[in-house]
């Protein structure tokens, strides 16, 4: 198995005052970024499912997956990044699992999605590969810039496809 920081890297739930840590790990690792209402916003909307890396009392990672559904619950990772020089040690596996355990065990969620720019392989090679979600479809010019998305699923129940 990989070696994994975990002695000195901590996966928790988020609390409010990471919130303007997490906008700045979202700036420093993806294009798609937001104000800070949203962040206060989301951790309102979505208590529980906003979790953190930690590493010295810094964050350097964060997950933050929506709850979407009435009769069939499923959940939508909305954003996840580890900053640049902490990639490549398990940790966003590490959120990704901690998160799909949470939705699972505690939201009794049924299926889980994300999209990921097609050009991002470190992205679809931590769903595809590690995390087994599949392919669902490519949707044409999703990005601002007009980057297509895969659209990825992972299922946890037999569920009929939607
Ligand atoms: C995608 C991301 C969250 C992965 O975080 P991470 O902590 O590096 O992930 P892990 O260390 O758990 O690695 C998971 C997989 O990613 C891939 N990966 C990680 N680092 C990599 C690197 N430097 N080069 C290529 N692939 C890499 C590996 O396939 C790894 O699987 P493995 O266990 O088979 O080696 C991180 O790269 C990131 O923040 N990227 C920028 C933001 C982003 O793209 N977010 C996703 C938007 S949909």
């Amino acid at each position: 198995m990989k070696e994994q920081k975990e002695e000195i890297v901590t996966v928790r739930l988020a609390v409010k005052g990471d919130l303007r840590w997490i906008k700045r790990v979202n700036e420093s690792c993806l294009s798609e970024n937001y104000d800070e209402r949203l962040y206060i916003n989301f951790f309102y909307n979505y208590p529980g499912l906003v979790w953190v890396a930690e590493h010295k009392k810094k964050i350097i990672g964060y997950i933050m997956v929506e709850l979407r559904g009435l009769k069939i619950m499923r959940a939508h990772i909305w954003s996840i990044a580890v900053m640049s020089k902490f990639r490549g040690h398990g940790i966003g596996t590490n959120l990704m699992n901690v998160v799909e355990t949470q939705l699972v065990d505690v939201h009794n969620i049924q299926f889980i999605t994300l999209h990921v720019r097609q050009s991002n392989i470190r992205g679809l090679r931590l769903y595809a590969s590690t995390m087994k979600y599949n392919v669902k479809q490519s949707i044409p010019e999703y990005y601002d810039d007009k980057e297509s998305a895969v659209y990825m699923v992972k299922y946890f129940v037999k569920t009929h496809d939607k």
